[in-house]
């Protein structure tokens, strides 16, 4: 009976457990078929959208779904990307090209791009024109005047008192050539005509150093009048009034031997010009030389030395910082200032000519010293300075006009500029050279522009 019944529960068991499993069965089998239809109907959704595609413009599609869409417009969304990127990289280069071409821009408007207007000459007509001292205040006109006619210029120069500023204008011009050089020692360049003028004018440089002063004007001379030989070369030298010293003959002509001290302080200058002229006169006899001697005045201008000490420069500077203007002695003393464009009218013409005697170059219209420190103030707006005198300066010549009857005649020659627009000009030049620099005791400057720069 035991056993009838055990063996009945155990077929119970089994019977219970495989209803179960087929239950089981049952329910998954469902579940896959509804995940499958619920495939397929998401598979033609998919297809649909896709059919849409083809009747849509590609572009109006966003990238997003055709990444999901398929191959072509995954390559097409790929492309894309790269040309935008590619497209960024270029403007970003445009960009830095372009800030670089500024700064190139900027660098070069230092430099002056356009020179002058310069005249064209033919071969015959063009000459090459070497000019000692063409770096400083006289020569840096002159060198204008002959790059402007079409000349090939050749300056040069050892820097005492000159400045390449006064020239750089021409850097790079193709009829402009500089030589760094001391004329002290031999020059080899070939030239047709030789404005020599190196030499320091003003009595505070070549009072500095005057065994130098007077090497320049007979050592260098030579040099330049040897170098004239050699090439054929016409010369001028650039002589002074101070051949005459303090005169004893008024005006002075070119006929006076005049009043020089052979060994006054200024002597080395004075010395120097009358050993230039006998050396000259010297070449011209024995070597043949074509040699022009010109006798120059005290002349005045824009580019003048601000700190050289001559009286236009002394009293225009202290005019213009309202400082006191001193005269030195009793400002009875006389001089005749000419401006810087009628001496090279004159130089040019006294080149030209055939004249191969001295000539005075200057203007002969004559102020005391103390009338020119009034007339200065005068023309120098809101000045506040006052005019004093001080102690006499050694060896000053008491009375310098020029007699330029021999100009006149040999040359055609005669200053035009008035002193008045001469002196304006000259004064708006300094107003210009006070603003770049500063001044220390009135004595000795610093570039401020250089100096804070560095
Ligand atoms: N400016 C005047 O009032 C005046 C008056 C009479 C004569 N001069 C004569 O005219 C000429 C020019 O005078 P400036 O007023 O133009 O003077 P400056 O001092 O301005 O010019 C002279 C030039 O010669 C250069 N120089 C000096 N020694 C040299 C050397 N050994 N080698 C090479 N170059 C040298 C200087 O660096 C400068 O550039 C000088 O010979 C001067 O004696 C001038």
């Amino acid at each position: 009976m035991i056993r009838q019944y055990l063996k009945f529960r155990k077929t119970i068991t089994i019977v219970c457990v495989l209803s179960l499993l087929f239950l089981i069965f049952l329910i998954l089998t469902k579940n896959q078929n509804s995940n499958s239809s619920e495939l397929i109907r998401h598979h033609k959704r998919l297809d649909d959208d896709f059919q849409d595609i083809g009747y849509r413009e590609l572009d109006d599609i966003p990238k997003k779904e055709i990444y999901v869409l398929g191959e072509k417009e995954l390559k097409m969304e790929l492309s894309n990307t790269i040309e935008d990127s590619t497209k960024r990289e270029l403007r970003e280069v445009k960009a830095k090209v372009e800030q670089l071409e500024k700064k190139i821009a900027f660098l070069e408007g230092r430099i002056p791009q356009k020179y002058p207007e310069v005249q064209y000459l033919g071969y015959k007509e063009r000459k090459r024109i070497l000019v000692t001292g063409g770096a400083g205040f006289v020569g840096s006109h002159l060198v204008d005047v002959l790059m402007i006619q079409g000349h090939e210029v050749i300056v040069v120069d050892n820097f005492f008192t000159g400045r390449k500023r006064n020239i750089e204008h021409w850097f790079g011009h193709r009829n402009f050539e500089l030589i760094h050089h001391d004329i002290v020692n031999p020059l080899f360049v070939e030239a047709d005509e030789i404005y020599h003028l190196a030499s320091p004018a003003s009595p505070p440089h070549y009072m500095q150093n005057p065994v130098k002063t007077i090497k320049t004007n007979t050592l260098g001379t030579i040099n330049m009048l040897g170098l004239a030989r050699r090439v054929g070369a016409k010369i001028l030298i650039a002589s002074t009034s101070e051949v005459y010293g303090d005169p004893m003959v008024h005006p002075q002509p070119e006929s006076y031997w005049g009043h020089v001290n052979p060994i006054g302080p200024r002597a080395c200058y004075d010395e120097g010009k009358r050993v230039s002229e006998t050396l000259a006169y010297s070449y011209a006899k024995q070597e043949k030389v074509s040699v022009r001697v010109a006798r120059i005045f005290n002349t005045y201008g824009p580019r003048m030395h601000v700190s050289d000490g001559r009286v236009v420069s002394n009293f225009i500077m202290q005019a213009l910082q309202n400082l006191t203007i001193t005269v030195y002695g009793n400002g009875k003393q006389t001089r005749s200032f000419c401006y810087v464009s009628d001496l090279v009218d004159g130089l040019l013409a006294l080149m030209a000519s055939s004249y191969s005697l001295p000539v005075n170059i200057g203007n002969p219209v004559e102020h005391t010293i103390e009338e020119f420190a009034v007339i200065i103030k005068n023309l120098v707006p809101g000045c506040r300075s006052t005019v004093a005198t001080g102690a006499a300066v050694e060896d000053d010549p008491q009375r310098r006009r020029p007699d330029i009857t021999l100009a006149k005649n040999q040359l055609h020659w005669s200053p035009k500029v008035s002193l008045q627009d001469g002196l304006q000009r000259t004064i708006d030049y300094f107003k210009e050279e006070l603003s770049r620099t500063t001044f220390y005791n009135n004595q000795t400057y610093i570039d401020f522009k250089v100096k804070t720069s560095h």
